[in-house]
């Protein structure tokens, strides 16, 4: 598609074809698993890659090139790969990156899935990983060992929310010959493309705004041609396909994506500007905020600065009185949906990390994590107020 056009044309009409074989205007679904082949020579021609075609699901389906398609194009990228989960695009780009004996520099706020694998599978396969404080770059270059291979990144980081200069950690990383990857989940490419600032590998959870209404599980790495052609045979090998159906509602879902990225955007800046000026509330984080560490930043990288927003109340019994008290948004973990979630990550989504790691990362008792929806912000507002007034 051209480069020139608008990102929200970008979006509608990039990598998605109508149906070829009755000619229905929406993006088709070819929900099967296998692909029938002209004759024996073609199959042959397929199966050597001497000849354009699918083969079977598992290799590549149409559906899932199209959403593959549309997120490339969206992230200036050349290639992508659909996968089964936003934890299939982790494990897949690590376990494709790496081998025994090599080592990993990663950020220390990471969504907690991921801080799991690297300091509990990752050491099984003989791969050291060490964690660091992200927001100097020189904790990264102080890290670096002869055997680094990967720096991996989260910006902005669940649930912190920590910025990373992108630039900076691309440049060192370039300068050492090591791949760079990142998690960009909660930014999107409407947010920030990472690619731009030179980062090699950009993966999602395509669960979250990716596809936007909380209905399906996916994931998608994004990066050149030469580095998906080279992570191909882990994916093929950890077998976590994509199922076409939810490829379908990732195409429908991304044609919205700006739109509802602003919605996303806009609600989450006035009701963080909101708890940060209320009583109850000890500390907000959100990088929109002038008073965030990473604001600067964020604003030199980022479009916009997201739907995820944080606040620390005193202590995890006003913490649980908050979200019990919530009406309209939903007591749940995730984010990324049309509607406003709310969760308490140290009962939650970090209940694993162990309580020093999770002190690291940030993560106090009192911290709730909102995903804020495009729902009316007053109506938002309105219900968080009375929450913590009660
Ligand atoms: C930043 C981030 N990355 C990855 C994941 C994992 O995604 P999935 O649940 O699609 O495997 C999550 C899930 O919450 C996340 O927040």
């Amino acid at each position: 598609m051209k480069s020139h056009l608008g990102i929200k044309t970008r979006a509608v009409h990039a990598g998605q074809c109508p149906d070829p074989g009755y000619g229905g205007a929406a993006a088709p679904i070819i929900q099967s698993s296998t692909f029938i082949y002209d004759s024996a020579e073609d199959a042959a021609a397929r199966f050597a890659g001497e000849k354009d075609g699918f083969i079977y699901t598992r290799w590549g389906n149409p559906t899932n090139e199209m959403f593959e398609m549309k997120l490339a194009e969206l992230e200036g990228m050349d290639s992508a790969l659909a996968v089964g989960s936003g934890m299939a695009a982790i494990s897949t780009t690590i376990l494709g990156s790496v081998k025994a004996g090599d080592h990993i520099v990663a950020c220390k706020t990471l969504y907690s899935g991921t801080n799991t694998f690297l300091t509990k599978r990752a050491p099984g396969f003989g791969i050291e990983v060490s964690f660091v404080d992200p927001s100097d770059i020189r904790n990264f270059e102080q890290a670096i060992q002869p055997n680094t291979k990967l720096i991996y990144l989260e910006s902005p980081g669940n649930p912190t929310l920590e910025i990373i200069d992108l630039a900076a950690a691309a440049g060192l990383a370039k300068s050492r010959g090591i791949r760079t990857v990142i998690d960009n989940t909660f930014a999107t490419p409407i947010n920030q493309r990472p690619g731009e600032f030179g980062i090699d590998v950009v993966l999602h959870s395509a669960t979250k705004y990716l596809g936007g209404h909380g209905d399906l599980i996916g994931g998608v790495i994004t990066a050149s041609q030469e580095i998906i052609d080279e992570l191909w045979p882990t994916f093929i090998e950890l077998g976590a396909t994509l199922s076409p159906f939810h490829s379908f509602l990732l195409v429908r879902g991304m044609q919205t994506l700006p739109i509802r990225m602003a919605e996303h955007n806009g609600n989450a800046q006035k009701l963080a500007e909101f708890l940060e000026s209320h009583s109850q509330v000890n500390r907000v984080f959100y990088p929109g905020l002038p008073s965030f560490p990473g604001h600067e930043i964020a604003r030199k990288q980022m479009s916009g600065f997201g739907g995820v927003v944080c606040l620390e109340v005193a202590d995890v019994e006003k913490g649980r009185r908050v979200m019990n008290a919530v009406e309209l948004c939903s007591l749940t973990v995730s984010l990324g949906d049309v509607k406003t979630l709310i969760s308490h990550p140290a009962s939650m989504t970090h209940a694993k990390v162990s309580p020093e790691a999770r002190a690291a990362a940030g993560i106090t008792d009192g911290l709730i994590r909102i995903a804020v929806g495009i729902e009316n912000v007053e109506d938002l507002i309105d219900d968080l107020g009375r929450a913590l007034k009660a």
